[in-house]
């Protein structure tokens, strides 16, 4: 078993990335290594947050670890929420609310192209790297299905005609932006390192 920290406590990633990741990995969340506070997210892109959370977790833990941040990119709205996409509405996580503005916004509007990308920043030996999903589809015109989290209840991916909130969890994972990511990942995670490993001070120095 490979030991590595994924920073997150949101048990639905939690999972999704524990399936794509399989048995040969245990998976430690943020709360197991004593991070109980939320991780300021003040990058102003998705790889720059991704980095903040796993450098974060490697300077308090000096473990394996690694983070992700998400964002859904919607064509006719400049790429919005993109970064924000988690205080697209309000100050918190309040999905709902995300939703119905999401909807208000492309309302009328004929182009309802939109893609989820995810990237994840892996800190390794004190290596860092970095890998990508990204899936692409269209929001509906209203929320459909129960399943998942987030913009799901909106999200049809291409190819199908339904919304990834009326998916079961393995159908998400094989196509999504997180299930793309993490299976580029695990192929990360089984190669040999070969760059020097940074300690976590050097870490510290760079941002
Ligand atoms: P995070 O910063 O990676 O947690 O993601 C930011 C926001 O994107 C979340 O609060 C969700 O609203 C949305 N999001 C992330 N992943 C997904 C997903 O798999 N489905 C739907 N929405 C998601």
């Amino acid at each position: 078993m490979i030991k590595i920290v994924f920073a997150t406590n949101n048990a639905h990633k939690l999972s999704e990335v524990r399936a794509v990741l399989g048995d040969d990995y245990e998976l430690v969340t943020l709360k197991e290594v004593g991070i109980t506070e939320d991780i300021p997210e003040t990058g102003a892109t998705l790889d720059e947050n991704a980095l903040i959370k796993a450098r974060y977790v490697f300077d308090r833990t000096g473990l394996d670890c690694f983070a992700d941040d998400t964002g859904l990119e919607v064509e006719a709205l400049g790429g919005a929420p993109g970064v924000h996409s988690a205080r697209y509405a309000t100050d918190g996580h309040d999905f709902k609310a995300n939703n119905r503005k999401l909807l208000a916004e492309l309302e009328g509007v004929d182009n309802r192209r939109a893609r989820f990308r995810t990237v994840v920043s892996l800190i390794r030996g004190g290596v860092e790297q970095q890998v990508e999903g990204i899936v692409e589809g269209v929001i509906a015109t209203e929320e459909s299905g129960a399943e998942g989290f987030g913009y799901d209840p909106l999200f049809i991916p291409d190819g199908y005609d339904k919304t990834f909130a009326e998916m079961t969890a393995q159908d998400k994972n094989a196509i999504s932006h997180r299930g793309r990511a993490i299976a580029a990942l695990k192929k990360r995670l089984t190669k040999k390192l070969l760059s020097q490993p940074l300690t976590p001070k050097r870490v510290n120095k760079k941002m």
